[in-house]
């Protein structure tokens, strides 16, 4: 959204910054105007939170604001749902990776692209102690509201440093141009020695070739499994994108078995019935020749002369009225 002049001369006048909390200061604001300013806030993680009496941040709200007061833009929550990079995990989806994690109450786990939080949740309901990184503040505070992760670090999770300490990670990180890979790869580090991650990723990991091999490599050499999500499976989130689910243990189990990569026909578009033109010109011929003969019916009809009526007198209604109201009346 591009702000407008009153948006951006409120954000840079009108506000007072104090570390996490921002206070919009002056007059009362028109409140269609402060409707607007609120969108901007709330897109940058800003909540208004009526006990401290400010918009709180859960980084440095000047920090948060900066690329807004710079660019003039901001891209609101409301656009965020809509653009392709956002898809919050499907119930189904979650839940098959909830039960594939495993996960035991009070298993600590990582969720380090946690969006607005549709995996932490099912995680914590499972009953384990949850992390959450995300990227974004705007999801991040979404996140914050839910109140399901222990902690929350607004930080792009590939500059964050890797410490073993989960028993779990579960997870569905970008996808654009091999991010799920890489992302992986860096939340692999995180895991305790027995610890397992469980991640949506692109169909385009089945595919041999160069851009996979590294990963496939180290899927197979871990043990890993991949398994096919229904297709279809994230309309709801507004994409038609293939995935699968990869699990990988922090080290090969003895028993592991060697991954299979699913592999799946170019789904098959259902055969359109195209009809023989011949039958469909005889269809409209019949169609036509119907038509006419009810409008030949029709126009017999009304070449006939019109079949005479009594015609019976009727008293008129003031009459009939009078009659009625002198009754009442005796
Ligand atoms: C496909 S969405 C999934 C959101 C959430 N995990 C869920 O399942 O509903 C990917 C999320 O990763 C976040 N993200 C993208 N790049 C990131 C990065 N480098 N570090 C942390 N989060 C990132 C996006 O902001 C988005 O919320």
């Amino acid at each position: 959204m591009k702000l407008t002049d009153d948006i951006l001369t409120a954000l840079r006048e009108r506000t007072a910054i104090d570390g996490t909390h921002l206070v919009l200061t002056g007059p009362r604001m028109d409140p269609k105007l402060y409707q607007r300013v609120n969108e901007v806030l709330e897109a940058v993680g800003g909540r208004w939170t009526t006990n401290e009496q400010a918009h709180v941040f859960p980084v440095d709200a000047a920090q948060a604001l900066a690329p807004v007061l710079e660019s003039g833009q901001v891209v609101t929550l409301r656009e965020k749902r809509q653009s392709a990079q956002y898809f919050p995990t499907p119930s189904a989806v979650v839940q098959r990776l909830i039960d594939l994690a495993a996960i035991k109450p009070g298993m600590e786990v990582l969720e380090p692209s946690a969006g607005s939080g549709a995996i932490a949740t099912a995680a914590t309901t499972a009953g384990a102690v949850v992390d959450c990184i995300e990227r974004d503040p705007g999801y991040a505070a979404v996140l914050t509201d839910t109140g399901v992760a222990r902690t929350l670090t607004v930080a792009d999770f590939l500059t964050v440093p890797a410490q073993p300490c989960y028993d779990r990670i579960v997870m569905n990180p970008p996808f654009t141009k091999g991010a799920d890979m890489q992302h992986i790869e860096h939340a692999l580090r995180f895991l305790k020695p027995d610890g397992l991650l469980v991640s949506v990723m692109s169909w385009a990991v089945t595919f041999q070739g160069r851009k996979t091999a590294k990963f496939r490599s180290l899927v197979e050499a871990r043990g890993g499994t991949v398994e096919a999500v229904a297709g279809g499976a994230f309309k709801e989130s507004g994409t038609d994108v293939d995935t699968v689910i990869v699990t990988i243990p922090a080290s090969r189990p003895a028993n592991a078995k060697p991954t299979t990569w699913p592999t799946r026909e170019i789904p098959e578009q259902p055969e359109t019935e195209f009809r023989n033109p011949m039958e469909i010109l005889d269809e409209l011929r019949d169609n036509v020749r119907d038509a006419m003969a009810e409008f030949d019916a029709l126009a017999d009809m009304l070449a006939q002369p019109l079949p005479k009526t009594d015609v019976v007198e009727l008293p008129t209604a003031r009459e009939e009225q009078l009659t009625f109201d002198l009754g009442e009346a005796s």
